[in-house]
């Protein structure tokens, strides 16, 4: 590729990654991975900071699932103890797939998550099937599931907690303002989105702690408003009685819990705009899931404490039933409205992340390239603000960022919104999750596979963490057995899975076999960006 080495100049300005300049993930060094020609891109601007990826992973993580699935998975085992084993299982799972993506996305420092990690290892194709599932079902699909339960709880809350009657175009309507409030934020500023998804992170921290507290506050004392309702059974029998002995009862309880965990790859779709992110990612990673762990845990043993076992199975809205039993009316009316707001805190995590791997595929040439392109300033007419001035000038110019305003990957957030909203309409729940958990765990155990399999092929590779090699071992394991299970359970369904999936290959040759100068070949997938500019787009 002499072709590249013209460019030496764009590699040493914007330098992928802490390691130094020319250092390139994907592809011989001096290869131009990012922008020719001037363009503005989304990874020269790196702004994002350790907290910044923690609340990005708390905010999706904690979002309806500690809520709601506490239901399925105590029905499903059927013993408070087993329960909560489910609920260690699960969280401990989620960090050894945390733990590897953190080796991935230090060793690979770009944007995108999977899409780049596949790419680099298994070739183009393999980053394309990702992205085309992630792009089309994964992202919109897991948002959809997050605003309308959003929509739900809000109903719920403003209309009273039995709101059953509601008609669920009221709720989907409530879904859709919820989705485009949040899209809207994200387009205004990368501060707006990264700021709010602090925020909400710390409210949802606040919520559970509240949960916490009731609950021991109920457990040592007896206190609440419905004495009647009050579970009382904990303290006197035996945690494991009636504990299910049938190992696809456990399989559901399993997914019911991995929902609720779920979203701890967010932070690796924005590694590229970390300013540090070999130190970063893994500071992040080793933070956030022990936080969440044990906020889930003190939670479940709140709802165990205070709720009796047959309210937990029968309520989908077991924090509104906790709430409802320990202060009455108006504790399910606040439960309610927490629960919303950390589902919308979730909506505003995945909108930030789905609009910057949205990004990725568009500068990729997978989809049309405007939707890789940065929002206004790329035609240099975002707004700078003066330094000085009145406090309004002050809060707009920080609102703007150093940027100046929608240097946000605008277009990519609105395709992002348009198919959320058609799964809002259309979706059906399970349908949704069902096949999110299937395609999710699919690519989690293709990368970390990759991650193993990098380890052979590049082992001078640099990673500036690396994870204990039993880690993605285990990962890989529990993932098989998931997806087996989930198979065998529900063949039909996964075959649908998979004939999706295998759509996307034609599609790959459409846009990236097609490329001038070939298919995109294993490693080089970034090289092709020079004639997807100047070529074919
Ligand atoms: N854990 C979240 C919840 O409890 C769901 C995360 C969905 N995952 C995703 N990648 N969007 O609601």
């Amino acid at each position: 590729y002499s072709v590249s080495s013209a460019f030496d100049f764009n590699s040493a300005l914007f330098p992928l990654s802490a390691s130094g300049p020319g250092y390139t993930a994907l592809g011989t060094p001096n290869t131009p991975t990012f922008d020719l020609g001037g363009q503005q891109s989304l990874e020269r601007n790196k702004s994002l900071t350790f907290l910044n990826g923690l609340s990005l992973v708390i905010g999706l993580i904690i979002g309806s699932g500690i809520f709601s699935s506490p239901a399925s998975v105590n029905s499903n085992v059927g013993s408070p103890g087993a329960s909560l084993i489910i609920w260690v299982v699960c969280g401990l799972l989620a960090w050894t797939g945390a733990a590897s993506y953190a080796e991935l996305g230090g060793a690979i420092p770009l944007n995108g998550g999977a899409q780049v990690y596949l790419s680099k290892i298994f070739g183009e194709w393999a980053g394309f099937l990702f992205t085309w599932c992630a792009v089309t079902v994964l992202k919109p699909g897991s948002s959809a599931i997050i605003a309308i339960i959003f929509g739900e709880y809000m109903v719920r809350a403003v209309i009273g907690a039995d709101a059953t009657g509601a008609s669920s175009w009221i709720n989907k309507t409530i879904a859709m303002l919820g989705l485009l409030l949040v899209t809207g934020i994200n387009c205004v500023s990368t501060r707006l989105g990264t700021r709010s998804a602090d925020v909400f992170m710390f409210l949802k921290f606040v919520g559970l702690l509240a949960i916490t507290v009731l609950g021991i506050v109920v457990a040592a004392t007896g206190f609440s408003f419905d004495k009647e309702a009050l579970s009382t059974v904990w303290r006197h029998t035996n945690w494991f009685e009636g504990t299910s002995t049938s190992s696809s009862q456990w399989a559901v309880a399993l997914y019911a819990g991995l929902w609720a965990y779920d979203g701890w790859d967010n932070t690796n779709y924005v590694v590229g705009e970390m300013i540090n992110p070999g130190r970063d990612l893994p500071r992040t990673i080793h933070t956030s899931l022990p936080l969440v762990i044990l906020a889930y845990i003190m939670a479940n043993l709140s709802y165990i404490f205070v709720l009796p076992a047959t309210v937990i199975n029968a309520s989908n809205t077991v924090a509104v039933a906790f709430g409802q039993v320990v202060l009455g009316r108006i504790g399910s009316l606040i439960l309610a409205l927490v629960v919303s707001g950390s589902c919308f805190g979730a909506l505003n995590a995945t909108t930030f992340t789905a609009g910057r791997l949205v990004y990725s595929a568009g500068k990729e040439g997978y989809i049309p390239s405007v939707f890789g392109t940065v929002g206004l300033s790329n035609r240099g007419q975002h707004v700078r603000l003066p330094r000085r001035g009145s406090r309004a000038t002050r809060l707009t110019r920080w609102i703007a960022d150093e940027q100046g305003f929608f240097y946000t990957p605008m277009y990519a957030m609105v395709l992002n919104f348009a198919l959320t909203a058609i799964y809002i309409v259309i979706g059906d729940f399970t349908t949704l999750t069902t096949f999110y958990g299937v395609a999710s765990y699919l690519f989690y155990f293709a990368s970390v596979v990759g991650l193993i399999v990098l380890r052979v092929k590049e082992p001078e590779l640099e990673r500036p963490y690396k994870c204990w090699i039993v880690t993605p071992i285990v990962f890989c394991c529990v993932s098989l057995f998931l997806l087996s299970r989930a198979i065998f359970a529900k063949p039909l369904q996964a075959l649908v899975v998979f004939a999706f999936i295998a759509a996307g290959f034609p599609l790959y040759w459409w846009r990236v076999g097609s490329r001038a100068g070939g298919k995109g070949r294993k490693g080089e997938g970034r090289d092709w960006k020079f004639w997807k500019r100047w070529g074919r787009f």
